[in-house]
């Protein structure tokens, strides 16, 4: 199954710029219709150039930044200094460098000793549809911290939950399939070759987000560099 929206960005260097200005406008058209945007941010290493791009002047300027608010698809179980936090990463390459207020920043308290309670809250804070989803994909199918077999990618009711995942930080509090079914508007953004032969299995198999989920995200908009999207290429997909 191919996603509904496929962008493969075949210049070098130009994915983040081109992610960026794709946020940009649809955090534009969301404004003109909604008067506000409610945007959850993707955690890992992939966003941040992204989130740079859009905290330079020229996209800085075009952003009403403060109709904007921010969440988080999902966030590990440390303190938010910590190198490993999702919201380390955001705040430092975008939310520190553009004129955002606190209280727009809905993080996830994922350091709190009860973490049960602080997935519960951040539940109670996320909007029911979120206006833009943004998610990244590991090389083993994951998107936000919904791993391939995990049990909360058979949840229908909560929408956040704590998860143990495969990969260091074990724990981590995460976005649930409903959220993702739910969102307005998703985009998934996957660079690297490393990442190739996990997005040609996506569009490939038939759906089964339990095995690979983040086939949860597939009437999205998918933007790939061109190393990511190698294999499709390869096998004219
Ligand atoms: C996380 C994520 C996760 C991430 C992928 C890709 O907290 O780990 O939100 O789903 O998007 O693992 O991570 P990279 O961009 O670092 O490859």
């Amino acid at each position: 199954m191919m996603p509904e929206d496929l962008i493969i960005v075949n210049r070098h260097g130009a994915f983040a710029e081109i992610v960026a200005e794709w946020v940009a406008a649809k955090i534009a058209e969301t404004i003109a219709s909604r008067r506000r945007c409610t945007l959850a941010l993707a955690g890992g290493e992939t966003p941040r150039p992204i989130y740079e791009c859009l905290a330079r002047p020229d996209s800085k300027q075009r952003i009403e930044w403060g109709r904007l608010e921010f969440y988080f698809g999902d966030e590990r179980c440390v303190s938010p200094t910590d190198r490993d936090s999702n919201y380390r990463m955001a705040y430092e390459s975008l939310l520190a460098k553009a004129p955002v207020a606190p209280e727009q920043v809905n993080r996830i308290e994922a350091e709190r000793g009860d973490r049960d309670q602080a997935a519960a809250e951040y539940e109670a804070r996320l909007p029911q549809r979120l206006d833009l989803l943004m998610l990244g994909m590991g090389t083993d199918g994951h998107t936000a911290s919904l791993f391939p077999g995990s049990p909360a990618l058979d949840e229908e009711k909560r929408r956040v939950l704590v998860v143990s995942g495969p990969k260091p930080p074990l724990w981590r509090i995460t976005i649930t399939p409903p959220v993702i079914a739910g969102a307005r508007q998703i985009l998934v953004l996957i660079s690297g070759k490393e990442k190739a032969p996990m997005v040609a299995q996506a569009f490939q198999e038939p759906r089964n987000p339990k095995r690979i989920p983040i086939q949860l995200a597939l009437q999205g908009t998918w933007i790939l560099d061109a190393s990511a999207a190698e294999e499709l290429v390869r096998s004219g997909r």
